[in-house]
């Protein structure tokens, strides 16, 4: 027994000596010395190391990031410096594949869904709490930018390897997620994979009978980007509340405001609510020569008007907060020596206050009808694809965020997201939070997209210090 004990305290003392900053490799061997000294001694030595074993050991290897994020651009049917990549696109499986990859070089389990939600997770010591979830999208529309939801992903790998390096043991998991076409371009449905997750029962039927543009089927273009399964019931998808603990997504402003004031990092508190609406006109069309104007119902001109009242009733709202774009006008046949007989228009409008931004809708629809109505052209479609609510951060989460900004000395600003992200949806089933880094004067969904390799950097290690102190609670 003396043996023993002597024997136990040289290995106890042992961990005394033992450099706290090292590595994995010296941490796996610092755990053999803790389970030696647990058998002998017959009971726990010490709780499993659940912090940062200092901040300076969160050390982001940028370089590697950037290469990565690089790397990622390349696949893209677009020309660089724009990204576009489209859900279940050739490119968008090779992007796929290389976020699957590196979730394994980090020794995290990969997991996905039906629709192609990928989850890579870092198992804690209490692997049976819920765990602490992370990430964002890698989707781009049309002639973006490399940063929009990468960043939130890529680093969100980071900052799980941050962590490894730091020593630190997780108690609650941590995962991390890229998300299944958070933006709508393909089948006209932002956050695919996030409102399926939030259990979006509607959504799950819609997507049976949704296509694309080209008429391929929602489940044709998922199995043939490798997700068979998404042919059937997509309710597996969903997620029951109290799966996460918590939800936290690193993402570019897409607005100024940070790099104008010069703040290193947001900590978001709400995000703005989003609609979308799409609407056809049609007229008789004809010939662009012969048929006389005060014959003509053209449809593209009460498209044209449209647009104009969408401004118009924004502006009148009388807040900044309220926004609208017509994102897409088609006219059909397309032809210059042809007066459209079809037009198409999809609105996108926003606002952090819901009702006011439902005015605004209400309103446009008023106009399509008086319009329709003096252009003799018949509003054939006028639907309200989306019309979701704005949605709160989680104080647990906002404050564990500023607590992180506190104690790595970066400075820090409490704002609203403008622009929607999967959070939105995922703050109906686990509390949420967001985290902004600048970029280059707000630009965001254009090739001239740019964050700095120190800012994200910065948004790494806070969302690693959130992660870790999240674990915990
Ligand atoms: C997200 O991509 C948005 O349009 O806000
Ligand atoms: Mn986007
Ligand atoms: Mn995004």
């Amino acid at each position: 027994m003396a043996l023993r004990f002597s024997l136990f305290l040289f290995i106890f003392s042992l961990c005394f000596i033992c450099d706290f900053t090292a590595i994995s490799a010296q941490r796996d061997d610092e755990d053999m010395v803790i389970k030696t000294m647990e058998d002998f001694s017959g009971y726990p030595i010490h709780e499993p190391n659940n912090y940062p074993n200092s901040l300076s050991s969160l050390s982001v290897n940028s370089e590697t990031l950037q290469k990565q994020i690089d790397e990622l651009a390349t696949f893209s049917d677009s020309p660089a410096p724009s990204v576009t990549r489209i859900l279940y696109s050739e490119k968008d499986v090779l992007a796929r594949r290389y976020i699957k990859d590196l979730m394994e070089l980090s020794g995290l389990s990969v997991k996905e869904d039906a629709v192609g939600n990928i989850f890579g997770r870092w198992n804690g010591y209490e692997p049976e709490l819920a765990p602490v979830l992370t990430g964002s999208h890698v989707d781009a529309i049309p002639y973006s930018g490399k940063y929009d939801g990468v960043v939130g992903v890529l680093g969100a790998i980071e900052a799980i390897n941050v962590l490894k390096r730091s020593g630190l043991k997780p108690k609650r998991s941590l995962e991390v997620i890229m998300f299944t076409s958070e933006e709508p371009t393909r089948f006209g449905i932002s956050c695919l994979g996030s409102r399926l997750l939030a259990g979006n029962v509607e959504l799950a039927e819609l997507l049976k009978k949704t296509v694309d543009s080209q008429n391929i089927s929602f489940s044709d273009a998922a199995k043939s980007a490798g997700y068979a399964s998404a042919m059937g019931d997509l309710s597996e998808v969903f997620l029951k509340r109290g799966s996460y603990s918590a939800f936290v997504e690193l993402h570019i402003e897409q607005g100024p405001i940070l790099e104008k004031e010069g703040t290193s990092i947001g900590v978001v508190t709400a995000i703005a609510a989003p609609a979308s609406v799409k609407v056809t006109f049609e007229g008789n069309g004809g010939h662009a020569g012969a048929a006389l104007m005060p014959e003509r119902n053209d449809a593209g001109l009460a498209a044209a008007e449209l647009a104009l009242a969408v401004e118009k009733h924004v502006l009148d709202s009388g807040s900044i907060d309220t926004v609208g774009t017509v994102g897409i006008l088609t006219l059909h046949p397309g032809a210059i020596n042809s007066i459209p007989s079809m037009a198409h228009l999809e609105i996108d409008t926003r606002d952090i206050d819901e009702s006011r931004r439902n005015l605004v809708i209400e309103k446009i629809h008023q106009s399509a009808l008086a319009i329709a109505k003096k252009r003799k052209v018949i509003l054939s479609e006028f639907e309200i694809v989306n019309q979701d609510p704005p949605a709160l951060s989680d104080e647990s989460i906002t404050k564990a965020t500023e607590l992180a900004c506190q104690e790595l000395n970066l400075t820090h600003k409490k704002m609203i997201s403008r622009a929607y992200h999967d959070s939105l949806f995922m703050a109906r089933v686990s509390p949420m939070g967001m985290i902004f880094i600048p970029c280059y004067k707000g630009y965001s969904h254009k090739p001239e997209e740019f964050s700095s390799v120190e800012d994200i950097a910065n948004g790494v290690k806070v969302l690693a210090l959130t992660l870790s102190k999240l674990s915990l609670s």
